[in-house]
């Protein structure tokens, strides 16, 4: 299913219909409108213009098409910010941000709380029951614009009674952080102020309960949005548009309040973004990284409801990266058929047309500006036929390996990192891309998700272990595998008593005597039974009576288990990593087929899809039955879709 971002305020009225037209010819059957024309719904206080979305809605529906309604308030219009300049985002600077883009709030405001409540009431009273308005996004890419941390005298407000509700005490407050350090102490919650503009390091317990206190405040912002909805449009969806890559806060809290997630993929846009080399970056500019986009169609497919959907996916070059090429060839169809592939309910694009005017003028729509397909609309149209004729795509099963992805491990590692080099989103790449590379289905879960039916569960980083978390590592039959600086910090961010990986010992009696951060270049051979490699960044010294799995050339252990659990105590390089899985995979008896850098397996059903990132050809290795799409050998920037033979062990 196909859908469409379309701002009807940017066009001439007089072209809405054809817009629709044309929409409803490719395949499209949802639109997505709204999320920032909050200056055009109420061009001035209290004075409320509808017609022009009626019309807009009416014209979408004549078509056929179902309206996703977008809440505006990731733009308030200026004549909100000029009576109300307090809800304007502090940054760390100490400087309100002004203005004239987009986000200029902070969630912890009351005026703009009870602004909100306003707008989206009032919307939700006109909408709510519109048959042709199935489901509602609230906002726009929460933390969009580092957004997520500020500093104002509201965020500390709010900051001082979270501390106060989670610690009762200031005399708690100091003893969990730590504040006789350094003569931090406070006399009461009322001193406290956000941890920001220090001559020298902050506390990091301080800064970890603001990570958590400005999370928590931007899930409560969303919740109250959510309440509003679910009252007045009952019976209709609720999303969010989540981003890609982005830690900065926890998405599987903020997603309690939705129905289901979405959220808005731009492949190459990421290629530039995320911390590649240079010479990976080049490798994949213009085709994007085979793991970028089916890692987070597996995480936003986790996080509520087993649904997700992308609401903005990328059609052609953006206009936010360092360097914005064009998609090779064939790109656009194949990221939407993988993202149908990982079970994507929708695949809506951004945007219908590319804008002439203002501030992304040089990003590509399905449409040109003078009204032609571009060349990714071009490959949506054949997408749109190609999918009619598939059919329905049966259902997607659990995968029989997760990956757990923690938000408090990207925080507790930015604020510590202690190694320039330690970055968690990196690790977190490295270890699914070493699993996909063995052309099996991933689950990404987070923190405290069930775990029942997976045979092997890999936590790359999890510093603080929650006791939702470890209950749900308790109660699960498969092999758990951590990785570096798990269990490292009690939730105070303090070294745990019995030393790392702490409450961890429970499953693995190993001890972290001491750890290494290592400069890039400095690489350590290790091996192992049927494995070798190098490790590198990280390296901790193992105190233990297990039996080694991996062992560094001067003897001392890297890997260890047991049964039950293992522990990896280093940042293992990639060829290393996918060596270990591979060791992991036979053990526990998963079925796997070794593919190469540029191609991916995903199963869905009794389908097998296959995805060539490309440049060169592959040809499926195994037994294949009938084709629903593509062929045996499997062109570069093309796909396949087919039922795998009876004697294929995949
Ligand atoms: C997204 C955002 C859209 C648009 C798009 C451009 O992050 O939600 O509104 O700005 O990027 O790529």
């Amino acid at each position: 299913m196909l859908g469409v971002c379309y701002y009807p305020e940017h066009w001439d009225e007089d072209w809405w219909a054809e817009d629709a037209r044309q929409m409803r010819e490719m395949g499209i059957r949802y639109v997505r409108i709204a999320e920032f024309a909050w200056s055009r719904m109420e061009p001035s206080p209290g004075r409320y213009d509808w017609g022009w979305l009626d019309r807009a809605i009416e014209v979408l529906a004549g078509e056929g098409l179902r309206v996703v309604l977008g809440t505006p308030t990731a733009a308030a219009p200026k004549w909100l910010v000029d009576m109300y300049p307090d809800v304007l985002p502090v940054f760390a600077d100490g400087k309100a941000r002004g203005f004239g883009s987009r986000r200029h709030y902070t969630a912890a405001s009351k005026r703009f709380r009870a602004e909100t409540d306003r707008i989206v009431t009032e919307m939700a009273k006109r909408y709510g029951g519109h048959p042709a308005v199935e489901g509602w996004q609230i906002d726009n890419e929460f933390g969009g614009d580092d957004t997520v941390l500020l500093y104002g005298p509201e965020d500390a407000e709010g900051f001082r009674a979270w501390l106060s509700a989670r610690y009762q005490s200031v005399e708690a407050l100091n003893r969990a952080w730590g504040n006789v350090f350094w003569s931090m102490e406070f006399r009461s919650f009322g001193e406290v102020i956000p941890p920001a503009g220090q001559v020298s390091d902050a506390n990091p317990a301080a800064l970890l309960d603001f990570w958590r206190y400005s999370s928590d405040s931007l899930a409560e912002y969303c919740a109250a949005q959510a309440d509003i909805l679910r009252k007045y449009a009952p019976g209709r969806f609720i999303t969010h548009n989540f981003m890609g890559f982005f830690h900065q806060f926890d998405h599987a809290r903020l997603a309690a309040s939705l129905d289901f997630c979405s959220w808005d993929s731009y492949p190459l846009g990421k290629v530039e973004h995320f911390p590649l080399s240079n010479e990976e970056r080049a490798r994949w500019y213009d085709t994007s990284h085979p793991d970028f986009s089916a890692f987070h169609h597996a995480l936003y497919r986790k996080l509520r409801n087993d649904r997700f959907w992308i609401m903005e996916q990328q059609p052609g070059p953006v206009n936010w990266a360092h360097w914005n090429p064009a998609p090779r060839q064939g790109m656009v169809r194949l990221w939407g058929w993988e993202a149908l592939a990982h079970g994507a309910e929708v695949v809506s694009y951004f945007r219908w047309r590319q804008v002439p005017f203002a501030q992304e003028q040089m990003h590509a729509g399905l449409q040109r500006p003078d009204r032609q397909l571009s060349p990714g609309g071009k490959e949506v149209a054949v997408l749109g036929r190609e999918i009619e004729a598939v059919g329905s795509l049966p259902q997607i099963m659990q995968a029989d390996v997760a990956i757990v992805l923690d938000y408090e491990a990207a925080w507790v590692t930015t604020i510590e990192p202690q190694g320039e080099d330690f970055n968690y989103k990196l690790l977190l790449h490295r270890w699914y891309e070493a699993l996909r590379r063995h052309g099996i289905n991933v689950d990404v879960l987070t923190p405290g998700a069930p775990l029942e039916g997976y045979k092997l569960v890999l936590v790359p980083c999890m510093p603080s272990i929650s006791e939702a978390a470890m209950a749900a590592f308790e109660a699960t039959d498969a092999h758990l595998l951590f990785g570096p600086r798990s269990g490292s910090k009690t939730e105070n961010f303090a070294i745990p008593s019995t030393l790392p990986p702490g409450i961890l010992q429970h499953f693995l009696p190993v001890t972290v005597a001491e750890v290494s951060s290592l400069r890039l270049g400095v690489e350590i051979a290790v091996s192992g039974e049927g494995v070798s490699g190098t490790i590198s960044r990280w390296r901790e010294l193992l105190e233990t009576e297990l039996d080694a799995m991996v062992t560094a050339k001067d003897g001392a252990p890297v890997m260890v288990g047991n049964e039950r659990a293992s522990y990896l105590g280093a940042w293992a390089d990639p060829d290393l990593l996918h060596a270990i899985f591979g060791m992991m995979l036979d053990r526990f008896d998963i079925a796997k087929t070794t593919v190469p850098e540029h191609v991916r397996l995903q199963r869905r059903g009794k389908l097998m899809f296959v995805f060539n990132y490309g440049p060169g050809a592959w040809t499926i290795p195994f037994e294949t039955r009938r084709f629903l799409l593509g062929q045996k050998t499997v062109p570069a920037c093309d796909l396949a879709i087919f039922e795998p033979g009876r004697s294929s062990s995949v």
